[in-house]
């Protein structure tokens, strides 16, 4: 049977003939068509390696983020195959995308459409010995993250033998908090908008500790009183990513100067590439802001079974390193 237009741009995007491409294209070929594989022609030329092919398909409207039904993007191929020039352009053109459209994390730190704030903050919540739980089966927070609140704690805290200010919004299950207080800061702040949270941290005892400071309401409202630290760590849930991005905007009035921030780095946990995507895009965006972000890799894999997802409408992390942000004030900046 005869090729169609699409058949063939596929197959000339696996052969890496741009001129082929850029003819196909011309006579109507879709660039956003999928295979019998469930495969784009984007997908087929970084697969393998041709960055001409890939940069000429994106820029005749091929999707980058379209994934196979095995949730792989044309990205996640370039990346898994060591193809670093399709990689940095299918990079490149998704930060743009991004920046502009904001597709793919729109739906919350968990990048799966978290509910909306307000019905969050509004339903109850299940407490369990390794989880707390929404009111649609999705994880607020689990135990397996206690590692990764550890070494949060570590990189906002280094500030010597001297106590520092800090500041944590978010108490979730206190796991973070919980290693805080083992630097002694001299204050610690903790700003939490579910009522039955903060409940539950008035009854574990956390109201009468020396240095601790609970702020309750969201941390969009109760800023105004919160005045300055040392270090910073910001983890919420059922928020959007311009939730954080207006977090941002505030970290000059928040964060002393010379003092460390860092965020629960969620985004797009369930694909690599969409994740090295948003790794980038918020460094880019606190660049702009004044702030320089280092992200140290963690291996995951081990505090993660399939058992621990029982019962949860998702897998919010599905990647073997998580990538721990710690954003100071640029150099030039100060
Ligand atoms: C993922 S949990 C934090 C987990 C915490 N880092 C820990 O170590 O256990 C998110 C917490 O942020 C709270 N939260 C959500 N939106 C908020 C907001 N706008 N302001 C303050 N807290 C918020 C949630 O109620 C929840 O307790």
């Amino acid at each position: 049977m005869e090729k169609t237009l699409d058949e063939l741009l596929c197959a000339a995007a696996m052969a890496g003939n741009s001129a082929m491409v850029r003819d196909l294209l011309l006579r109507g070929a879709d660039p956003s068509f999928f295979d019998s594989e469930g495969k784009t022609p984007l997908m087929h030329a970084a697969a393998v390696g041709h960055g001409e092919v890939v940069r000429c398909l994106l820029d005749a409207g091929a999707p980058w983020n379209a994934l196979s039904p095995s949730n792989v993007s044309a990205g996640d191929l370039a990346m898994e195959n060591a193809h670093q020039e399709a990689f940095d352009v299918l990079l490149n053109f998704a930060i743009q995308a991004e920046l502009v459209l904001g597709t793919i994390a729109r739906g919350g730190g968990d990048g799966e459409g978290a509910a909306s704030q307000e019905v969050y903050l509004s339903e109850r919540v299940s407490f369990g010995e390794d989880r707390i739980v929404d009111a649609e089966s999705k994880a607020v927070m689990m135990a397996w993250e206690k590692p990764l609140m550890e070494a949060h704690a570590r990189a906002i805290c280094c500030f010597g033998d001297v106590g520092g200010k800090i500041l944590n919004v978010g108490f979730g299950m206190g796991l973070v908090d919980e290693a805080i207080q083992r630097y002694k800061p001299l204050e610690h702040t903790i700003v939490e908008a579910h009522p039955e949270v903060y409940d539950r941290m008035i009854q574990s005892g956390w109201g009468e500790k020396e240095n601790v400071k609970i702020v309750f309401g969201k941390w969009q409202d109760v800023l105004p009183q919160l005045g300055s630290f040392d270090g910073i760590f910001f983890d919420t849930y059922g928020e959007y990513y311009d939730d954080m991005r207006e977090f941002h905007q505030n970290l000059h009035r928040l964060l002393k100067p010379g003092g460390i921030y860092s965020y629960f780095n969620g985004f797009c946990g369930s694909n690599a590439f969409f994740h090295v995507v948003y790794c980038q895009l918020v460094a880019l965006e606190l660049e702009n802001l004044g702030y320089s972000t280092q992200f140290i890799p963690l291996p995951v894999k081990e505090c993660i079974s399939e058992d621990i997802w029982k019962g949860l409408k998702h897998k919010y992390w599905q990647l073997d390193t998580y990538n721990l942000p710690v954003c100071q004030a640029s150099l030039d900046s100060e």
